[in-house]
């Protein structure tokens, strides 16, 4: 980042920030949805921490199922034994706390951080079907509305605007090709130290794209009152600007 950039960037957070508070705004339920690998999670991440929001990263509650199914032989040779898994659910319990250290949230699955294990490319192979599973879904799906019912809270998923907070006050659903998408996955699995193939995440995201849009289950689509965000060409600063205006926009009729 140059430093007027940086520089930019800046002033538009301290604006944003100022800006809800000499206004008021009530606080807000923000709604992202979107491919996988688009920046949803680092969006959504910079907004709540500006904010001063709750962030939750819904990805990572389906990616923490799927770990316990594989970690308890659930899934054989890519088979989930939905029965078997069915009566673990009320067994597995998902929180999420800060690391001090980084300042980030973790997820933690039976008491335990599983921020990193859930990455890997063996549970990102089935995370798809198990999203894709009724009672999977309805356990989530009522975690995360606990969570938000205080509001003031930023939350990324799949089906955040459709299902879960149907009413949030602001929606916006992310997109980015394919090709950009999975270059950005691949960075970000190089520089946690996973082994990663370009080959394969292109294959696996097509993949995952194709299940989430397509299931019968809350599949990924955008409502017509969310707004789309195509950050294919945009940096992070770029993409805090064009939310900055979003706000704006809006909290004069909507937020205040
Ligand atoms: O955002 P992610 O790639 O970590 O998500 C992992 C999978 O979980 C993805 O294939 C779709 C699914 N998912 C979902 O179905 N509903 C959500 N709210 C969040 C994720």
């Amino acid at each position: 980042m140059d430093l007027k950039n940086s520089f930019d960037y800046c002033k538009t957070i301290s604006y944003i920030c100022s800006f809800i508070k000499t206004n008021n705004m009530r606080p807000i339920i923000i709604a992202i949805d979107g491919f996988s690998s688009c920046g949803k999670s680092t969006f959504a991440k910079s907004i709540a921490q500006k904010l001063g929001y709750a962030y939750i990263d819904t990805g990572a509650m389906y990616r923490a199922v799927t770990l316990f199914s594989l970690k308890n032989g659930l899934i054989h040779n890519g088979i989930i034994n939905i029965q078997a898994l069915q009566s673990h659910l009320d067994g597995i319990q998902i929180s999420f706390s800060r690391n001090h250290d980084t300042g980030e949230n973790e997820i933690f699955l039976n008491g335990i951080c599983v921020e990193r294990e859930i990455r890997t490319i063996a549970v990102s192979e089935m995370v798809s079907e198990i999203a894709a599973i009724k009672e999977v879904r309805q356990k989530l799906v009522s975690m995360q509305q606990a969570m938000g019912k205080n509001k003031a809270i930023v939350m990324d998923g799949r089906d955040i605007g459709t299902n879960v907070f149907p009413d949030a006050d602001i929606k916006i659903f992310m997109t980015a090709t394919p090709e950009i998408r999975t270059q950005r996955r691949y960075d970000e699995l190089i520089q946690k130290g996973i082994p990663a193939s370009l080959d394969e995440i292109f294959q696996n995201l097509t993949k995952r794209d194709h299940i989430d849009q397509t299931r019968e289950e809350s599949p990924l689509r955008k409502v017509p009152d969310a707004i789309v965000l195509d950050n294919s060409n945009m940096t992070p600063d770029e993409q805090m600007i064009w939310f900055e205006n979003l706000i704006i926009k809006n909290s004069t009729s909507s937020f205040s």
